[in-house]
């Protein structure tokens, strides 16, 4: 039945994702699917079973608003090791279900109708469906391929009396790449005289290479002052489906975020919070992330290696972008379809995350996957 009530969309260029478009093709034609950003592997047996302890012994109702004392409390921790900011576990940090929705609340808790939001494009698909819906205004600022790095003046001229938010991502999905130190100091020194608040995407926190380092926005002492920091259990510990994030914040901006997540979700899945609270307290299990990822990086590239691909090894997250304008002239869209339905590989085409769609003659592969998985991925991409 057709319904009579008139809709206008509040979001009506938003249709079937190109990971929706993609995930289906390969289903279809049985493609080794690189597409998805999630592990085929399975987490930690540790972890699971502390999940099915936690429900046996009963904690199945709901925990607290903020989040289970006990993970605040490691999260707290965790932080203050890694980044030398103490975050007060009362009042600066909330367990959300998963960054999606620490991002979506976070936007909805800060912008009204008209605020600008400066968003680093390629972006993650979520921030801006979330500006839209609360009537903020998208103000892109499109990287260029040759290595996705700011032009900080570029990015200082974007910003006006209007704006209110600026969204960063690092490690960044999907080129890869990181902000260095420098970079963070030159965007703390950019926002220092403004009142604009930083949403800082950190979910690839515990995934960065070659002895780098990740140079969380808790880090600067202005900086952190001024920042929402998000990040994802799913994405550390390999278990996406549970979705559990956290976001920290200073608490005058934390309390303005619960008073929206409290009737949005009001709290997140108890039994895995206290799981992750035994877990986060074993710092090798995070720590050990960073070299399990590297060698998967490391074995796709050898793999890719004479190839008429070309590619900057990633810095951080599971993802590797390949640069195929060697190869073909297609645009990104028909050759990822081409690479699936004739060649049975499944990656993302980069448009989707860029400024009207550019296309730059990027594909997005997802290593996190079984060795066996990218052994055939290889297989296949070797040919070209
Ligand atoms: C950059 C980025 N931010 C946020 C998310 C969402 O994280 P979660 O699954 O914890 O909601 C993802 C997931 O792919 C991501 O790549």
């Amino acid at each position: 039945m057709s319904t009579t009530v008139p809709i206008i969309s509040k979001l009506p260029d938003v249709k079937t994702t190109i990971f929706t478009t993609v995930g289906n093709l390969a289903r279809t034609y049985n493609a080794i699917d690189l597409s998805q950003g999630f592990p085929n592997f399975e987490p930690d047996p540790k972890l699971i079973s502390l999940a099915s302890k936690a429900m046996l012994e009963g904690h199945n109702q709901y925990a607290p608003m903020q989040g289970y004392h006990g993970l605040r409390e490691a999260i707290s921790k965790k932080i203050l090791k890694q980044h030398n900011h103490l975050y007060d576990v009362e009042k600066e940090i909330t367990v959300t279900t998963g960054a999606t929705q620490a991002i979506f609340t976070a936007i909805t808790a800060f912008i009204r109708p008209g605020d600008e939001v400066i968003v680093i494009k390629p972006a993650y698909d979520c921030y801006e469906p979330a500006i839209t819906v609360n009537g903020g205004i998208i103000v892109p600022l499109q990287l260029s391929k040759n290595g996705y790095m700011i032009d900080w003046d570029v990015f200082k001229q974007k910003i006006t009396q209007r704006t209110k938010m600026v969204i960063i991502n690092t490690p960044h999905n999907p080129s890869g790449r990181i902000f260095t130190k420098k970079d963070m100091l030159t965007l703390q020194k950019i926002l220092k005289p403004t009142n604009i608040i930083l949403l800082s995407d950190e979910v690839y926190e515990h995934i960065v290479f070659d002895g780098q380092q990740h140079e969380s926005a808790s880090r600067f002492d202005d900086l952190v002052q001024r920042s929402i920091v998000c990040a994802s259990f799913g994405k550390t510990f390999h278990v996406t489906g549970w979705k559990i994030g956290y976001c920290a914040a200073p608490a005058k901006l934390m309390q303005e975020f619960r008073k929206t997540h409290q009737f949005a979700v009001f709290c997140v899945d108890h039994p895995k919070q206290r799981a992750l609270s035994t877990y986060l307290n074993s710092e090798e299990n995070y720590l050990a992330i960073n070299d399990f990822y590297e060698q998967k990086r490391n074995y796709f590239l050898k793999g890719l290696s004479g190839t008429n691909f070309k590619f900057k090894p990633a810095e951080g997250t599971y993802f590797q972008l390949l640069d195929y304008s060697d190869i073909t002239d297609e645009n990104d869209e028909d050759f990822a379809k081409r690479l699936i339905t004739e060649h049975g590989v499944a990656c993302i085409p980069i448009s989707s995350f860029n400024k009207n769609h550019r296309d730059d003659k990027m594909l997005r592969f997802c290593f996190a996957k079984k060795k066996e998985t990218l052994s055939k991925a290889l297989e296949i991409l070797s040919k070209f």
